[in-house]
């Protein structure tokens, strides 16, 4: 379990910006104006920790490694969830782009923030909850103990190169910020 584990704990975190995510979505939905800073630090730990980081480990190492293994036997699930990181990566480019209309109170900026936000939460909520109750266990049956340290140790080296590029300390402030700004947390149960 130490391969998918690694990234099941990853989740957490991101789930928690998820959660911070859907209360900012529905104090806009009341029409109330959570501060634009707030998804000022939301798009770089999404961008960075999420995306760059996490989902990088995902598809180009992981992903990778499982279709060379299986010879296309995999690629309908591993091309799903490909596609939804693409989506969430356009939902997050069209978020960052409303921010200054947001910010302004323009009305049509407002719409696209709240239904790229809401795509984006949706998404990856489904995504997070595919990976670890579905996709991550095939994975621990499907690999082999070798295979499995293999993908560990290339983990390893893309988080010593992500210390050095975009320390994990860094994100976690933005995490701590979003939460402060936002005020509160959201229980999802
Ligand atoms: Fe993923
Ligand atoms: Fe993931």
């Amino acid at each position: 379990m130490e391969l998918t584990q690694a990234l099941i704990d990853e989740h957490v975190l991101i789930l928690e910006g998820l959660g911070y995510l859907k209360l900012a979505r529905d104090r806009i939905e009341k029409n109330q104006h959570p501060p634009v800073a707030f998804f000022k630090n939301a798009v770089p730990f999404f961008r960075n920790y999420a995306d760059k980081y996490h989902h990088y480990k995902e598809e180009f190492l992981m992903f990778g490694f499982l279709a060379a293994k299986k010879e296309g036997l995999l690629d309908l699930e591993i091309g799903s969830l490909r596609h939804q990181h693409e989506s969430g990566r356009g939902f997050l480019t069209r978020v960052d782009t409303s921010l200054k209309g947001y910010d302004a109170g323009n009305e049509i900026a407002v719409t696209s923030l709240l239904e790229n936000l809401a795509a984006f939460c949706s998404v990856l909520s489904r995504h997070i909850f595919m990976e670890d109750r579905v996709f991550f266990p095939m994975v621990e049956k499907e690999l082999s103990p070798t295979e499995k340290n293999t993908l560990l140790e290339q983990f390893r080296l893309e988080e010593q190169a992500l210390e050095t590029r975009n320390p994990v300390e860094k994100n976690l402030e933005l995490l701590n910020e979003m939460q402060r700004l936002i005020g509160g947390t959201y229980n999802d149960d």
